[in-house]
C-alpha cells in the first residue's frame, strides 16, 4: 500500500465535529503513472444544473453529478428551500417548482466551503419574496462577497453582510430590476449571480466581461429554456422565462483530471487515458499551457452533450520546458494554477505565474500556501503579490515533506502530485479536505501510481 491513511488522532473537544480533519496521507515516490480513469462530474456544471433544475418547472434528472462536498452543499440548501432532491450515487433527481416555487428557510442556508454555492445562490435569493441568510465555514466567511452584493444591490436587492462585505449574508428578496453590469473582476461566479438574478427581473439583464470566464451558466440556461444571447463581450438574459425540467449528464471535471495529467508530465513513461472529460473551450487553457511547454495531452472522440463539449484525454509523459502563465489565460485555468505551480520544480526553466491575485481569495491564500509548502519540499520560490516564480530542475530535486494544505482541497491534491516525483515520503496533513471537490482522489492516485 503506497498511499496509506495514517491513523487519525483521537477526538479532542476542538476537533470532535470534524474528526476527519486530522486524517493524514503518506505519498511515496512513484516511477510512473499509467492506466485509465474517470473523474467525478464537473463541479461548476453540477452546481448550475442543480440550481436551474430547482427553479425550473417539473422534474430534472442529472447523471454523473459531482461527488464534491461543495455540490452536496448546494443540494442541501435547496432542500431547505423546499425542493425535493433525491440523490442515488451520481444520479440526482430534482423536483423543480418553477421561478416562484422556493419557500423561505427558517434556519441559515449553509454553503459550507463552497464559494460557488454562496455567490450563485445570492443571485437566486435576491429575487425571492422572502428573506434568507447564507452562511459558510471559516474559510468562506473570509472570502469577498462585495463582488456579488454590489451588482445585486444595483438590481434593488437588500443585502446585509458582516463588516467588510463578508458572510453571513442576509438577503431580503425584492422585485428586481434589470441592469447592465461590467464585471470589475474576471469571475464566472459573479457573472452567474447577476445572470441568475436576471431571471427574476422584468426585462433584459446584461453582463459585460472584459476577460472571458467559464460559460457554463450561459449554456445551462439555454438548456433549461432561457433566452440568452452573446454579442461580443456582452451576455444578455431575458427575465421571467419559463424554465423546463430536463434530463442531463454532467461531463467529467477537467480541474480534477488536471492533477493526473500533470502527474503524467512529471513521471517518465506515464501513459493515461481520462474518459469523458468536459472540454468546454473556456476551461481548456491547461491543455494549451501543457502543449506550449512540450507536453502531450490530446483530446480524442470529442462530442457535444447538453451544449458542453466532452471527450477523452490521452496523456503521455514528455519533459516540459516550463515558462510564464499570465494575462487572459489566468481566468481560464484559475483552478489549475496550484498544480501547475507544483509542476514548476520538474520543468527545465521553472514556472512563473503572473496576474493571478485572485488566488489570494480562494479557499486559502493559494499564493502564500503554495510558496510555504513548495519551500518545505526544498523548492526555490519567489512569492509575489500577484503570483509566484518557482525555479526549475536546476534548483534541485524536491524532497518529501510534511504538507499543510490549510483546509484547501486543491493544495492537498497538488502536493500529493509533487510528492510522487519527490525523494522520500510526503505527508499530506488534513488530506480529507480533498473531498471538497474529489472524495476518491487518493484512492485513484494509489491505483494508478506505479512504484
Ligand atoms: C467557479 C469559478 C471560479 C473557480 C471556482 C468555480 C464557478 O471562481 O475558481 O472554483 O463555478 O463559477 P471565480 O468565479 O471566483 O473566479
Amino acid at each position: 500500500m503506497a498511499l496509506s491513511a495514517l491513523a487519525a488522532k483521537p477526538a479532542t473537544a476542538a476537533c470532535r465535529v470534524r474528526i476527519s480533519a486530522v486524517a493524514q496521507r503518506k505519498i511515496l515516490p512513484a516511477r510512473t503513472i499509467a492506466g485509465a480513469l474517470e473523474v467525478p462530474g464537473d463541479k461548476s456544471i453540477s452546481h448550475r444544473y442543480a440550481i436551474l433544475a430547482a427553479i425550473a418547472e417539473g422534474a430534472s434528472e442529472i447523471g454523473h453529478f459531482s461527488a464534491a462536498a461543495d455540490c452536496r452543499s448546494t443540494l442541501d440548501c435547496f432542500r431547505r428551500l423546499g425542493i425535493e432532491v433525491d440523490q442515488r450515487d451520481d444520479r440526482v433527481r430534482v423536483a423543480g417548482k418553477g421561478l416562484a416555487g422556493l419557500r423561505g428557510s427558517r434556519s441559515a442556508l449553509d454553503a459550507e466551503n463552497s464559494g460557488t454555492t454562496m455567490r450563485l445562490l445570492a443571485g437566486v435569493l435576491a429575487g425571492q419574496t422572502f428573506r434568507s441568510t447564507l452562511d459558510g465555514d471559516a474559510s468562506l466567511r473570509r472570502r469577498p462577497m462585495r463582488r456579488v452584493i454590489a451588482p445585486l444591490a444595483e438590481m434593488g436587492a437588500r443585502i446585509r453582510s458582516r463588516e467588510g462585505g463578508f458572510a453571513p449574508l442576509e438577503i431580503e428578496g425584492v422585485a428586481l430590476r434589470p441592469i447592465e453590469y461590467t464585471l470589475p473582476v474576471a469571475s464566472a461566479q459573479v457573472k452567474s449571480a447577476v445572470l441568475l438574478a436576471g431571471l427574476f427581473a422584468e426585462g433584459v439583464t446584461s453582463v459585460i466581461e472584459n476577460v472571458r470566464t467559464r460559460d457554463h451558466t450561459e449554456l445551462a440556461l439555454e438548456e433549461f429554456g432561457a433566452e440568452v444571447t452573446r454579442e461580443g463581450r456582452a451576455i444578455r438574459v431575458k427575465g421571467r422565462p419559463k424554465l423546463a425540467g430536463r434530463k442531463l449528464v454532467v461531463p467529467g471535471d477537467l480541474s480534477s483530471a488536471a492533477f493526473f495529467l500533470v502527474a503524467a508530465m512529471i513521471l517518465p513513461d506515464s501513459n493515461l487515458l481520462v474518459h469523458d472529460v468536459g472540454l468546454n473551450p473556456t476551461r481548456t487553457a491547461l491543455l494549451d499551457v501543457l502543449a506550449r511547454m512540450g507536453g502531450s495531452v490530446k483530446p480524442v472522440s470529442v462530442r457535444s452533450e447538453n451544449g458542453e463539449l466532452v471527450g477523452d484525454l490521452s496523456a503521455q509523459y514528455a519533459p516540459l520546458s516550463g515558462g510564464v502563465i499570465e494575462g487572459a489565460e489566468i481566468a481560464q485555468l484559475i483552478d489549475e494554477l496550484p498544480v501547475l505551480a507544483a509542476l514548476g520544480p520538474f520543468t527545465e526553466q521553472g514556472i512563473e505565474i503572473r496576474n493571478a491575485e485572485e488566488l489570494r481569495v480562494k479557499e486559502s491564500d493559494r499564493i502564500a500556501v503554495l510558496a510555504e509548502n513548495l519551500r518545505r519540499m526544498g523548492a526555490r520560490v519567489e512569492e509575489r503579490r500577484d503570483g509566484l516564480r518557482v525555479e526549475g530542475r536546476a534548483a534541485g530535486k524536491l524532497r518529501g515533506a510534511e504538507i499543510e494544505p490549510h483546509g484547501d482541497h486543491r493544495m492537498a491534491m497538488a502536493f500529493a502530485v509533487a510528492g510522487l516525483g519527490a525523494e522520500g515520503a510526503t505527508i499530506i496533513r488534513d488530506s480529507e479536505c480533498a473531498a471538497v471537490s474529489y472524495p476518491q482522489f487518493f484512492e485513484t492516485l494509489d491505483r494508478l501510481a506505479e512504484r
